[in-house]
């Protein structure tokens, strides 16, 4: 018997079996359309995800990429909660279930698992493509509109990924107080750009304010020390291009790297990073340059040069996002 793959490679099955049958210029055209309704005014009064063409050019499209954003954020995420396992996992603004995907590939075994979503289309896409995944088959994909009205049933982790860019701001605040008030850990993953970064320290004020702790990925629940308008925090999850990606951008690289900013927080208390590697560690000669987000909370860069050993070691090792020292 063979063992079953793992959720990252079942999901890139799924996906690709997703364009089959679909002339290659036809799913080019639907991923066009749909960059272009996410460059158009942002939120929308309906969803933008309207029928089959949108959600599998979202799929094929953007689902790897938020897999992988989502998938590096669980990561660190659960290195700062050694031994907890969620229970029940909701993922809100889920879309064809990117999140869920995720959480699978992060913890073993099945769990009652509720995608909450408004656009129809997604949800079936979603449900169909989660058949190729056994740990899925607990999934309830059900109908809801974030607003002042959303409720979220008690559960241990709530995930929110790529959502609230989305909501006006008002609907931002009731769907982060409505994961504070249902989840034990709530995950919030954006796009890594200065916008997106303002959103995550905007929700990560929120839930401190309830009473969360942060869990990663920063070591403290103090404020950010990053002063407003001058930097923003986000990482980087590398993601494998198909020939779908090679044939809307060109080019012929392999990847490509997916930038996101996330919070992940708890209401127990975690065991976050000692300190963490906030930019792409600068490897020169001898010696690593690495730029961290410490406790006090400050943000410092330290030289880590042949002399420290195997400290050494470990720094030309270390990547964009790691915990450190490791
Ligand atoms: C960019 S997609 C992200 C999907 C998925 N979470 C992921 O990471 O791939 C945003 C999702 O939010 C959903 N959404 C946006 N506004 C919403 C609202 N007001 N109520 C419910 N869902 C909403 C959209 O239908 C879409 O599925």
């Amino acid at each position: 018997m063979h063992a079953p793959l793992p959720p990252a490679e079942t999901l890139r099955t799924a996906l690709a079996g997703l364009l089959d049958g679909l002339p290659p210029r036809q799913a080019a055209q639907a991923v066009e359309r749909l960059i272009a309704s996410y460059r158009g005014a942002t939120p929308t009064d309906a969803p933008i995800l309207r029928d089959r063409a949108d959600v599998v050019a979202y799929a094929a499209y953007r689902m790897p990429a938020t897999f992988e954003a989502v998938s590096a954020a669980l990561g660190a995420f659960a290195d700062a909660v050694p031994g907890w396992v969620p229970g029940e996992h909701v993922d809100v603004g889920g879309g064809t279930g990117a999140a869920t995907w995720a959480v699978s590939a992060t913890w073993d075994g099945v769990r009652p698992v509720t995608v909450l979503d408004w656009a129809e289309p997604a949800l079936a896409l979603g449900r169909e493509i989660a058949a190729a995944n056994p740990a899925l088959r607990d999934t309830r994909w059900q109908r809801s509109r974030i607003g002042a009205a959303l409720t979220i049933e008690s559960t241990d982790l709530v995930t929110v990924s790529y959502v609230l860019n989305e909501l006006t701001a008002p609907d931002c605040t009731a769907l982060v107080d409505a994961a504070a008030d249902a989840a034990q850990a709530v995950v919030i993953i954006e796009p890594g750009t200065p916008d997106g970064y303002a959103r995550v320290i905007e929700a990560r004020d929120r839930l401190i304010g309830a009473g969360f702790h942060i869990a990663a990925p920063c070591p403290h629940s103090a404020a950010c020390p990053i002063a407003p308008g001058t930097d923003w925090c986000h990482f980087s999850a590398r993601v494998s291009r198909s020939s779908l990606h090679r044939q809307v951008k060109g080019g012929s690289l392999a990847y490509e790297d997916e930038k996101f900013s996330y919070v992940a927080a708890t209401r127990f208390r975690p065991t976050p990073a000692p300190s963490r590697v906030v930019r792409k560690p600068q490897i020169r000669k001898g010696q690593v340059l690495l730029d961290l987000c410490e406790t006090e909370p400050l943000l410092r860069r330290t030289t880590v040069t042949k002399r420290h050993g195997d400290l050494y070691k470990a720094a030309r090792d270390a990547d964009w996002g790691d915990a450190w020292p490791p």
